[in-house]
């Protein structure tokens, strides 16, 4: 199979394995293993990487704690999609100098999204005298190389050099669930959106092998993960750098083929490019679960062009009808940005109209946040923060109305959940279309388990329900 795009050669992944053993050998003269902190900002990419990262960091003889007070290593893997997000980071790397100075060998490194942007490096360079180890999500597969060099010669790394990114296969994983599991199928994202710094941190849209996904969701199925999330920033882009003829309809339709009990879900998708091929496939396949995230960003066509999406308002909504004839009851979830420079009270109105007439399940609501670097952020952006609020708040008591009117109809119904682990107050489950049902009942036994659940009561967040005989 050919690729446009650049695999990282299997020698090099080798070489970090050792630098791994060299690690692990670093320490083995200590009565217990030195202990890694991993704090994981952003979306479910993050997630996975950390996966990785602690899967790197097992290898290396480390245990985990979720205290950074007791860790010999804190790492931040940050997120840079919103400066809200950024500020609480910078404030906790900020709080660490104190856990630092009470634990002098401590090593803190900033990884992720944020680590990518030049400005951040920089700050972190000449503020954050305490951190050790920068690096941007390209270099995360050279994670053991970089630890080893701050070990060995007690400086700061920084590696945050930009690069279009490559593929790096057969990194150890260290999953943070037994029933769930993200699988990333491809990395970066070429849309260029333009309020989004995702394609100046995460570099080109990178598909992996199909063969190497497919046999990835074998062997988690095979050890008993029952909930799998294929993930990229843009997964109908898939397989558009690979020339052998798979699209991501073709590797969703290969997946749910794979002999099992299982549900795949997928995230995220760009409405410009969901089709009705992928409907057909969602349609067709069962073990797809009846859900698709698909965010619109905003309800009006002169907003989405000066957003860069490439679709408009009735192209969206012609979508949406599209999939709904083919499952009238799938669950639709979406994002959308209030406030982007220059939307007028008329084309917030627009978003309004447009939820009230696709009735999401849920909605994740943003605030337009600035990202340097990005075209939106040197936009006239007369509007002012109080203004921006007043329509947040509209929209989110309207989603919070719809949501609570959605899961009204599922009281009363038996729906075949996943029970998937259990929080302070008690057993939950999700419905194949992803809505969480506090179970009252049942115990720790179904953890794992798709069980018969009768939905007993609901409110804007949740269902609650029995498992049903
Ligand atoms: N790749 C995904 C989105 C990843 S970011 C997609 O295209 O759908 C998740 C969400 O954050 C976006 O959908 C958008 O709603 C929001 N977002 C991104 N950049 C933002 C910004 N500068 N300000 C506010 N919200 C933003
Ligand atoms: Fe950002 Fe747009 Fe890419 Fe999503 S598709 S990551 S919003 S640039
Ligand atoms: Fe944030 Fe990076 Fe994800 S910016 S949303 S962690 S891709």
């Amino acid at each position: 199979m050919k690729r446009t795009t650049q695999e990282i050669p299997a020698a090099l992944i080798a070489r970090q394995r050792e630098y791994c053993d060299e690690i692990r050998a670093l320490s083995s003269h200590l009565p217990s293993p030195p202990l890694a902190c991993v704090d994981t900002y952003g979306c479910q990419q993050n997630e996975a990487d950390s996966e990785l990262l602690r899967g790197m960091l097992a290898q290396m003889g480390y245990g985990f704690t979720q205290e950074a007070e007791e860790a010999d290593i804190v790492i931040l893997n940050t997120c840079a999609i919103r400066e809200h997000a950024e500020q609480r980071v910078l404030g906790n790397v900020g709080a660490l100098v104190h856990t630092k100075r009470r634990h002098p060998g401590q090593i803190i490194c900033v990884c992720g999204c944020m680590a990518q942007e030049e400005h951040v490096a920089n700050r972190l360079r000449e503020s954050f005298r305490h951190v050790d180890l920068v690096f941007g999500p390209h270099a995360l597969w050279r994670f053991p190389e970089l630890l080893r060099r701050v070990l060995t010669r007690r400086g700061r790394v920084f590696e945050t050099s930009r690069s279009d990114g490559a593929i790096a296969e057969g990194l150890p994983v260290r999953r943070s669930g037994t029933v769930k599991a993200w699988v990333s199928i491809m990395y970066g994202c070429n849309n260029f959106c333009s309020y989004c710094i995702v394609p100046y941190v995460r570099g080109r849209e990178r598909s992996r092998d199909p063969e190497m996904i497919l046999q990835e969701i074998r062997e988690l199925v095979e050890a008993g993960y029952r909930d799998i999330t294929l993930l990229g920033q843009n997964v109908n882009s898939y397989g558009k750098d690979l020339d052998c003829g798979v699209d991501f309809p073709d590797l969703l339709e290969a997946a749910a083929a794979i002999p099992g009990d299982f549900l795949l879900r997928f995230m995220t998708s760009h409405p410009k490019d969901a089709g009705d091929k992928l409907f057909d496939v969602m349609a067709r396949c069962p073990k797809v679960a009846p859900h698709l995230h698909l965010p619109f960003q905003s309800g009006s066509s002169r907003v989405l062009a000066a957003m860069n999406r490439r679709y408009t308002r009735e192209e969206y909504l012609s979508k949406v009808d599209a999939l709904r004839q083919r499952i009238p009851d799938i669950v639709l979830t979406s994002d959308v940005i209030v406030g982007f420079p220059g939307e007028t009270d008329g084309e917030f109105e627009e978003t309004l109209t447009l939820i009230q007439q696709v009735g999401y399940d849920a909605l994740f609501t943003f605030i337009y946040s600035p990202r340097k670097g990005t075209p939106a952020a040197s936009l006239p952006d007369p509007r002012t923060r109080e203004e921006k609020l007043a329509n947040f708040n509209r929209l989110v008591a309207e989603q919070d109305r719809i949501s609570e009117e959605k899961h009204r109809a599922y009281v009363g119904t038996v729906q075949r959940c996943l029970v998937d682990g259990r929080d302070e107050k008690g057993l939950t489950a999700r419905t194949p279309g992803n809505r969480l049902v506090r179970l009252t009942g049942g115990d720790e036994s179904l953890i794992g388990q798709f069980v018969r659940v009768k939905i007993t009561s609901s409110n804007r967040w949740s269902l609650t329900g029995e498992p049903a005989e």
